[in-house]
């Protein structure tokens, strides 16, 4: 039998495997597809204080190897999501993460503040990295001051484990991580879509309402798995890897680079049982490896020169 958990210190998951936040609704609309007990956790659409509709559409659109979405972060808000969705998921043994979102940091602070009250939520993800709200593509993400800011506030107003969400949109992921750690933040989820634009030649317009938007997919996998790889050295905090994850070996890339858990997007679009079909792939991969605990592959990349 392998041992697939694994701990990220603050929290031990039973698998490396979570869903990410805006691709599995509230969890609860997946649950006639994927036994949700099965998951090594499961990231919430992300939620403001209050509802939001989101952008107008046309939202998303697909290129090579990828989407483009700018849902622009609709959600149903903190209380009905505390008071209708969350009796829900309490049943569910598997780590809930609510990815939480703020139009200033005042914001970010008061969904966490209010979500304290209530119990059967394992951590936060801060999104401070989404393209698609009205800052076009800005946000607090991009830079270290504004990043250190909100974390710091965040861990002042909540006693729960905060991971940050990083914006891959920037020219040094480093200099962000560190100052996202030095804010208190107690791990990191890397990274966010990457923002991106897609024509209709006929029209000559862009193809979104938004004009921008964020890519994600298999497109983006080996931009991010690269940032994991600069900021897995340069942090104490556990990394978790998020971007293009198909399938187990895609996930396998990211645990070796030192990723601690994975989280799956845009791949529960192609197939909702996909999270389970990796987690399938990872213990044959143990088992046909003869690795008795999924950590020992953790961070066992091998440079060229010590093969
Ligand atoms: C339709 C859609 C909605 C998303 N909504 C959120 C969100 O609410 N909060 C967030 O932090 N990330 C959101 N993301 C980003 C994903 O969680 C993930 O970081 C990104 O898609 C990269 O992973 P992937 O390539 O596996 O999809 C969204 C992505 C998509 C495609």
């Amino acid at each position: 039998m392998t041992d697939l958990s694994v701990d990220l210190g603050f929290l031990r998951l039973k698998n490396p495997v979570l869903t990410a936040s805006g691709t599995f609704g509230y969890g609860i609309e997946f649950s006639p597809f994927v036994d949700l007990n099965r998951l090594g956790g499961f990231i919430v659409k992300g939620l403001y204080f209050n509802p939001r509709e989101g952008n107008p559409p046309p939202r998303l659109v697909e290129t090579a190897s990828g989407l483009i979405n700018s849902i622009g972060l609709q959600g149903i808000g903190v209380i009905k999501f505390a008071e209708e969705i969350l009796p829900q998921l309490r049943k569910y043994d598997t780590a809930l993460v609510v990815n939480v979102c703020g139009d200033d940091d005042q914001e970010y602070a008061a969904v966490v503040d209010y979500l304290d009250r209530h119990d059967g939520i394992a951590a936060y993800e801060l999104n401070i990295s989404c393209p698609n709200t009205k800052r076009e593509g800005r946000c607090p993400a991009l830079s270290p001051s504004t990043a250190h800011a909100v974390v710091k506030l965040v861990k002042e107003a909540s006693f729960r484990p905060v991971i940050t969400k990083l914006s891959p949109n920037v020219t040094d992921i480093v200099e962000i991580a560190l100052s996202v750690q030095e804010a208190g933040s107690d791990g990191l989820s890397l990274a966010n879509t990457f923002l991106a634009l897609a024509v209709d030649v006929e029209k000559r317009i862009p193809k979104l309402a938004n004009i921008l938007g964020g890519l994600s997919g298999p497109a983006i996998k080996p931009l991010t798995l690269r940032m994991v790889y600069q900021v897995v050295s340069r942090v104490k905090i556990p990394v978790i890897g998020v971007g293009g994850i198909m399938a187990g070996s895609d996930a396998l890339e990211y645990l070796i680079t030192g990723a601690k858990a994975v989280e799956v997007g845009t791949a529960n679009f192609v197939d909702p049982r996909t999270t389970l079909k990796i987690i399938q792939d990872l213990e044959n991969f143990c088992k046909s490896h003869r690795i008795g605990r999924i950590e020992e592959i953790i961070g066992s990349l091998k440079l060229r020169d010590q093969e």
